[in-house]
């Protein structure tokens, strides 16, 4: 009989991404996707451990889990509770003392062994494997077959070598790894096939690329695979995400300018305007360099949207420091971005530092940056009125009779338009914008056929 399987995924694409590929590991063993957790035999949240709220939610939701599970055996049925993720590898057996109810806990690098961690659970025993095996993962893992949407993410690089002194990514995803080109473009080009029009290519620090050539000599940076995965016909738009500004090479760049289905929109951390608490970070360049490099793509693709992400209130980041990266976002003009307080994660070096800042300081700070990052994101928006962009449309959209789709940029763009439409590359005129989206009507629908996504297969998708 078929079993039931509902994941839970926080935390980045890359998550998103493993949690598809560990629904497809265990469709083969019978499990199909329940639409809720209480319909499941097994639950995997797939954690994510960057800021303590973060790490925190697991906990809340693995308390409600336990009294689900409690209720299913109470009824005769078992629940087998898995946590997967970064807070599985930076906590380990931690989580099974905190949470008895647990079965399962394994790191992002460990699930290709996941048929036979269910078996052994199965058996009675308590499973903990937070071993980082990258290679031997992308080795077993079976090759993706469904894309999950005409937007598709792909990861291209694991890992990070960079340590800032922050950030928790170094030691709950180990060292960097980067899949061979032949393999990445192999899966690319079934994800195409299977009716996906866009990838993005995904690494904690996918700019620091460096897979094997095909040819096996050497290496290849990501300048080069974008350039090689631009030749798949059907693959109309090429993203890539998390990128470091120390790792944008000349190639890169060249690849902004050269390769039209490269996006022009770059997601490119700066964290601080201030070269005092970059140097605390760890960040290993200045917010200068920041600004030649933002300087040297807006030369190379006119029009390139630029969006980061920011941390205020780093230990001893004095109201100078903040004022420099206000500073730099007001010179800057962001569509987009992403701020948050900073949070102390154990066992990294700033955690450690004495001069952490009050609550309150962080709070005031992070409104007076997310407002003025707002306000940049509006008015880029309303630049677009008039504007027509091509939209791939992913999915219904706000209203019924609309869809919604991306924008080169990265809008989020909703049009009245039929189902019939999903899937399809269409020109639309944007005639309104929002602080987080706009809206528009369709221009004309070009240029990609329809197309067929291949039909899921039932048992592997994952719930939204
Ligand atoms: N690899 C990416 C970042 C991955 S984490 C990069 O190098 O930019 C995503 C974002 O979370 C970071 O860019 C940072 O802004 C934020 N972040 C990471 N650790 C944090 C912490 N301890 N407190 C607050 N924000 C943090
Ligand atoms: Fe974390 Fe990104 Fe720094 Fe790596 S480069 S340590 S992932 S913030
Ligand atoms: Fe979170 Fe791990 Fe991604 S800590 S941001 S899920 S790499």
């Amino acid at each position: 009989m078929a079993q039931k399987l509902f994941i839970k995924t926080y935390g980045c694409q890359m998550n998103a991404y493993d949690s598809a590929r560990m629904a497809e590991i265990l469709a083969p063993l019978g499990f199909v996707a329940a639409a809720a957790a209480a319909e499941a035999d097994l639950v995997i949240l797939n954690t994510c451990h960057i800021r303590e709220k973060a790490a925190e939610k697991v906990y809340s939701e693995l308390g409600r889990l336990s009294r689900l599970k409690a209720a299913r055996q109470a009824a005769g049925r078992g629940m087998t509770l898995a946590v997967a993720g970064c807070v599985a590898q930076a906590e380990g057996a931690e989580i099974m003392r905190r949470q008895p109810a647990v079965d399962l806990v394994f790191g992002p690098q460990a699930y290709h062994r996941l048929p036979e961690m269910i078996a052994r659970a199965a058996r009675g025993y308590g499973v903990l494997e937070t071993a980082f095996e990258v290679e031997r993962k992308f080795d077993e893992l079976p090759e993706v077959r469904v894309p999950g949407g005409p937007a598709a993410f792909l990861t291209i690089q694991e890992g990070c070598d960079r340590f800032c002194t922050f950030c928790v990514v170094p030691y709950t995803r180990g060292a960097e790894y980067s899949r061979p080109v032949a393999e990445v473009a192999a899966e690319a080009r079934r994800l195409a096939a299977a009716g996906a029009s866009e990838i993005t290519l995904l690494g904690q620090n996918v700019n620091a690329y460096h897979g094997r050539a095909p040819d096996g000599a050497g290496s290849w940076g990501l300048g080069r695979l974008i350039a090689h995965l631009s030749e798949i016909e059907e693959l109309l738009r090429i993203r890539y995400t998390t990128s470091h500004p120390c790792q944008m090479d000349d190639e890169l760049i060249e690849a902004h300018r050269d390769i039209g289905k490269l996006m022009p929109f770059l997601h490119l951390p700066v964290q601080s305007g201030s070269d005092r608490v970059l140097e605390a970070m760890n960040r290993r360049h200045r917010a200068d360099d920041y600004r030649r490099i933002v300087e040297r793509l807006r030369r190379v693709r006119p029009g390139i949207a630029f969006s980061s992400d920011f941390i205020v209130g780093y230990p001893g980041e004095s109201e100078a420091d903040f004022a420099a990266t206000l500073a730099l976002v007001r010179e800057i003009g962001f569509a987009q971005a992403y701020s948050f307080k900073y949070s102390a994660r154990p066992g990294t070096p700033a955690a450690l530092l004495e001069d952490q800042l009050p609550d309150e300081v962080k709070v005031e700070r992070l409104r007076h940056l997310q407002a003025l990052l707002a306000r940049q994101q509006r008015a880029f928006n309303e630049r677009s009125i008039g504007e027509r962009v091509e939209v791939l449309l992913e999915r219904r959209g706000r209203r019924p009779g609309q869809l919604a789709g991306r924008s080169p940029h990265m809008q989020v763009v909703n049009v009245a338009a039929g189902d019939e439409l999903l899937g399809r590359v269409v020109e639309v005129e944007i005639t309104h914008a929002r602080a987080v989206s706009v809206a528009g009507r369709l221009a004309d629908a070009r240029p990609n056929a329809p197309r067929q996504l291949a039909p899921p297969i039932e048992e592997a998708r994952i719930p939204a």
